[in-house]
């Protein structure tokens, strides 16, 4: 199968990052006999340096004719300075909208050797395993007006939905939870605001066909309590934007690192953007020691939503887990008497379980 791939690696670690999964891609392709033809594009501070504009409508053209995409990070100090609508983040914000990407999945699950350098104890985060779903192109991030007002003595912000909106990410939540233990939370904020309580309302309506999976609604501010005190309870969460980025980085943490977390942001035809929840960070960018496992596992990602080749995600996704479990591991993460390595070395792990795995498999298959 010959797939057409979008490569926005962005700023700071992104361009190390998105070495790796490509590396990590095209050994899956020669392991399975599939194509992958990669074409990179500027996206964010990059972009706002070679165009001038963080999202270059060439970027915009090749994401929309892309099988699938793939971005390292956006963001940096450098252009702190500018002005909002060309800051980096709007690159993001502006893909996300213009490809219409409003299912963002971002997997919380544990991986054994890293948990006991989770900030809350073992025994409270051991078996959490949580799919946290946040509406991606509505809400406060993209609601007009959004500015300075009264000669900048007031300021402006618009929480707007179309009621459409909520029911397919609700609907998206509800078979997301079926495939999985069947338990669905949606977090609001409906003793507060009116967008909530359409949203419980939606909610409540979706759940009469889905009758096999469990709903429960939880304000935002007790759901980030319970995050931290009972992170097993949750099964697949639901919720509007800000809210879904708020407790998503929160929950992040739960299992040891933020450089473990892959996301997918898709729509219904499974055209999707696959990026590691973690930033940029510039402080590190250049030094070869960047993590790059999110971004591995976003690739994973990548093959089994937008791509259906989920033999090959589950081999990936193994691959680095033996890493872990072999004791490699990056400066941000801690291994008990593991082996601190960079970039390069954490791919090439990466590789060589994905490879040595395949080769015992045919072994195996000869003897069968
Ligand atoms: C995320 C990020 C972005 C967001 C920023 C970079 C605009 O925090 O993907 O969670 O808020 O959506
Ligand atoms: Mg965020």
């Amino acid at each position: 199968m010959n797939k057409q791939i979008i490569l926005l690696p962005g700023d700071g670690i992104g361009k190390e990052i998105m070495e790796s999964a490509k590396y990590v891609l095209n050994t899956v392709a020669s392991e399975f006999g599939h194509r992958f033809t990669f074409h990179s594009h500027a996206i964010g501070g990059d972009a706002i340096d070679q165009y001038g504009t963080p999202l270059p409508d060439d970027t915009i053209n090749a994401c929309e004719q892309a099988d699938a995409i793939l971005l390292g990070a956006v963001g940096g100090k450098k252009w702190e300075a500018l002005p909002g609508n060309i800051r980096p983040e709007q690159g993001l914000l502006g893909i996300r909208k213009k490809l219409g990407l409003f299912a963002n999945l971002r997997p919380i699950q544990g991986f054994a050797p890293l948990l006991h350098a989770s900030p809350l104890k073992e025994e409270v985060v051991n078996g959490s395993d949580i799919l946290i779903i946040r509406e991606l192109t509505g809400g406060l991030y993209f609601g007009k007006p959004s500015e300075r007002i009264k000669d900048g003595k007031a300021v402006v912000d618009t929480l707007y939905y179309e009621r459409s909106e909520m029911e397919r990410i609700v609907e998206k939540a509800f078979e997301s939870a079926r495939l999985r233990r069947k338990h669905l939370t949606s977090v609001d904020k409906a003793n507060v605001l009116e967008s909530s309580r359409l949203w419980r309302e939606v909610v409540n309506e979706k759940s009469k066909e889905y009758p096999d999976v469990t709903v429960e609604h939880m304000l935002v501010d007790a759901a980030a309590m319970k995050l931290i005190t009972a992170p097993t309870q949750f099964d697949v969460i639901v919720t509007e934007n800000l809210f879904g980025d708020i407790l998503s980085d929160e929950a992040s943490v739960l299992t040891g690192s933020l450089g473990m977390l892959p996301s997918a942001s898709i729509r219904s035809d499974g055209v999707g953007l696959y990026e590691p929840v973690h930033g940029s960070a510039p402080d590190i960018a250049g030094k070869g020691i960047a993590n790059p496992l999110g971004m591995i596992l976003s690739a994973a990602l990548m093959l089994r939503h937008s791509l259906q080749m989920e033999e090959e995600a589950d081999e990936i996704e193994e691959a680095v887990r033996a890493c872990l479990e072999q004791g490699y591991h990056t400066a941000d993460l801690s291994v008990k008497n593991g082996k601190q390595v960079g970039t390069k070395e954490m791919t090439e792990a990466v590789v060589e379980n994905i490879t040595t795995k395949s080769v015992s498999d045919s072994i195996c298959s000869t003897y069968a």
